[in-house]
């Protein structure tokens, strides 16, 4: 197919042909490490979140609550003193404060606070740790309409667990008169009752990486078609016109007007060739001559 285009079409159809291989592989490529780079960074983000929140949680367990009990009365209620989950979750709500689209719940099919309710997403996930085919999930998801990147870590009951976890009636009243009887009891140790979700915003990264295509495939196209323009450029003179001119000449000669001259100023193969026009014209003056005489 390409024989039957002229040179000059045929290169431009085959520059053509390695600019759209080119970007579709830059584009491809591009996006692919954009992608990794965008997951690296939002996993750093998420493993500091995590990695502040457990430490506050640490500090909670370790320091805190083992002096409130010694300190606050045994039938007072004070989960603040010793309930991580607690804890963290209002300590969340101020981090939200700074940083809006940070995003760390504990979620759970069977909330005592109906704010930690699982949405579909997070049971999705809660499902799959219950049945034991994921330990920790983490992924890109939306939520509201919007990307992010999450991580999930399971939450396992155990014994410490069930006193206010197990059934309204062995747990403090006023845990019972604030969150009421619906649901966030009836944990038996060992099952998996919720997951700590971290979800850090991705959008914007999104966007500029979109952005960062976009250009990339901008500035490639023009610097592509100022390659194709030269290149073209080369041809017609380089190649085309001196081939024009020596068709011309060589058909004024085939006409019998032998004072017609090759004028190539190059010294290439275009040359070459009106060279041996040139003395193929020779040639035949003197065989005319010869016949003349
Ligand atoms: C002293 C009582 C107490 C103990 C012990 C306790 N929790 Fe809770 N837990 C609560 C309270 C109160 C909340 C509600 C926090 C809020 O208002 O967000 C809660 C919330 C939760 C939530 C979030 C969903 C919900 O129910 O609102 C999970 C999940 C949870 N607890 C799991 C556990 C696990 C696992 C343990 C054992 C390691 C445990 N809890 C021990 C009192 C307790």
């Amino acid at each position: 197919m390409l024989k039957k285009l002229s040179i000059r079409k045929r290169i431009v159809v085959v520059l053509a042909v390695i600019y759209v291989a080119s970007i579709a592989v830059a584009v491809a490529g591009g996006g692919y490490v954009l992608l990794k780079d965008m997951e690296r960074e939002a996993q750093e983000k998420t493993d500091l979140f995590a990695a502040v929140m457990s430490s506050s949680a640490k500090y909670l367990h370790n320091v805190i609550r083992p002096k409130a009990e010694k300190l606050v009365p045994a039938d007072a209620y004070f989960p603040e003193s010793g309930v991580g989950v607690l804890m963290l979750t209002e300590t969340a709500r101020y981090v939200q404060e700074i940083y809006p689209e940070y995003i760390f719940r504990y979620a759970s099919p069977n909330p005592l606070n109906q704010e930690s309710l699982s949405n579909q997403f997070e049971d999705g996930i809660i499902d799959q740790m219950e049945a034991g085919e994921v330990g920790e999930w983490k992924g890109f998801t939306e939520r509201d309409g919007k990307s992010y990147y999450a991580v999930a870590k399971p939450l396992v009951a155990g014994s410490d667990c069930i006193s206010c976890h197990d059934v309204p009636e062995v747990a403090h009243p006023e845990q019972v008169e604030q969150y009421g009887t619906r649901s966030g009891y009836g944990y038996m140790e060992g099952d998996v009752v919720g997951a700590r979700f971290i979800y850090v915003p991705i959008e914007m990264v999104k966007i500029q990486a979109y952005q960062r295509i976009l250009y990339f495939s901008i500035g490639f196209s023009i610097f592509f078609l100022l390659v194709l323009f030269a290149v073209d450029r080369f041809i017609v003179t380089s190649i085309v016109r001196p081939i024009e001119h020596i068709v011309s000449v060589a058909e004024k000669i085939s006409r019998g007007n032998l004072d017609a001259e090759f004028d190539i100023k190059s010294r290439d193969e275009i040359r070459s060739l009106a060279d041996a026009f040139e003395r193929m014209k020779v040639s035949m003056a003197k065989a005319m001559d010869i016949l003349r005489q």
